[in-house]
């Protein structure tokens, strides 16, 4: 895969797309949203990736939605047809598990792109934040309900209203981020989690990924109900039969994906 905005590589069975807009702090174009989304698609649909890293750079993650695009849109239907608009939906349907590994600013549309990943692990250097309402509007891309889901409403409030930047220390703290690492293991230590996460069973990691997302869209109840029918299919799977032999033998599991 070769892109202008974004690097592709593969790690063993982790798949890393990183930013490549550097003069523009990642400032999310249509053309690198459009090119992250298909190197996700493309990791999402290769049998030999079984869990997926986004990257920034060392000084920032990403400034945040295209200040200088949007700049030129007068009316509504501008963004109603903006290419921009709507590919973070493809990012929330990606089925593998998507880790946000973030250092420097992550602000704007580039927080709302970290916590639509899965997971965040940030180093030292990073800073969040939801600056929007300085530009005369306010996000667009989940970020009032995504980060009030993560770290509630009195801490959400302050930060989309005054605009200002979280630390990696308070993130953590706020629950935001699983954890801050220093910025030279970054990469490495997100690499560790993504490589275990790609040797688990296929069919249980995209299972367990949906189960955890459910609890964010549904009652109690229905993702309950979820949580039991995706329990009772893995049942039947040949990975089950595997993973609970190989227990049983004291050997490691040899997965099917089936
Ligand atoms: N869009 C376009 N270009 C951006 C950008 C953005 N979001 N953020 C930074 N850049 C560009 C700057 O224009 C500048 O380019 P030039 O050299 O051509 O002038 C370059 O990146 C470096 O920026 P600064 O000179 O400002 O660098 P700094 O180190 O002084 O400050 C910063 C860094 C604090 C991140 C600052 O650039 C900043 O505040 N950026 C904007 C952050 C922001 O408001 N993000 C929200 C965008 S709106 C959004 O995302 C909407 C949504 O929810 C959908």
């Amino acid at each position: 895969m070769s892109y202008e905005f974004i690097l592709t590589r593969t790690e063993g069975r982790v798949g890393i797309a990183q930013f490549n807009r550097p003069k523009a702090y990642n400032a999310l174009s249509p053309e690198l949203m459009q090119e992250l989304m298909h190197s996700l698609e493309t990791f999402d649909a290769d049998d030999d990736i079984g869990c997926i890293i986004v990257t920034g750079s060392e000084k920032v993650f990403s400034a945040g939605a295209d200040i200088k695009y949007m700049a030129r849109a007068a009316a509504p239907a501008d963004m109603l047809n903006s290419p921009l608009i709507g590919q973070w939906d493809r990012l929330a349907k990606i089925s593998k598990p998507v880790i946000a590994a973030v250092s420097g600013f992550a602000l704007g549309g580039g927080c709302e792109l970290a916590m639509t990943c899965d997971m965040i692990v940030a180093s030292e250097s990073a800073r969040f934040g939801q600056p929007e309402i300085k530009l005369g509007v306010a996000p667009g891309m989940g970020g009032s309900q995504r980060l009030t889901r993560a770290i509630g409403k009195s801490k959400s409030m302050e930060m989309c209203l005054t605009g200002r930047m979280m630390s990696a220390e308070e993130a953590e703290r706020s629950n935001l981020i699983v954890r801050v690492v220093p910025q030279a293991d970054l990469i490495a230590d997100v690499l560790k989690t993504a490589a275990t996460i790609a040797a688990m069973p296929p069919m249980a990691t995209i299972a367990n990924k949906e189960m955890v997302n459910s609890a964010f869209e549904m009652t109690l109840d229905q993702g309950l109900i979820v949580e039991r029918r995706i329990f009772q299919i893995l049942t039947a799977s040949e990975d089950k039969k595997e993973g609970m032999a190989a227990f049983i033998e004291k050997r490691e599991g040899q997965w099917k994906g089936r």
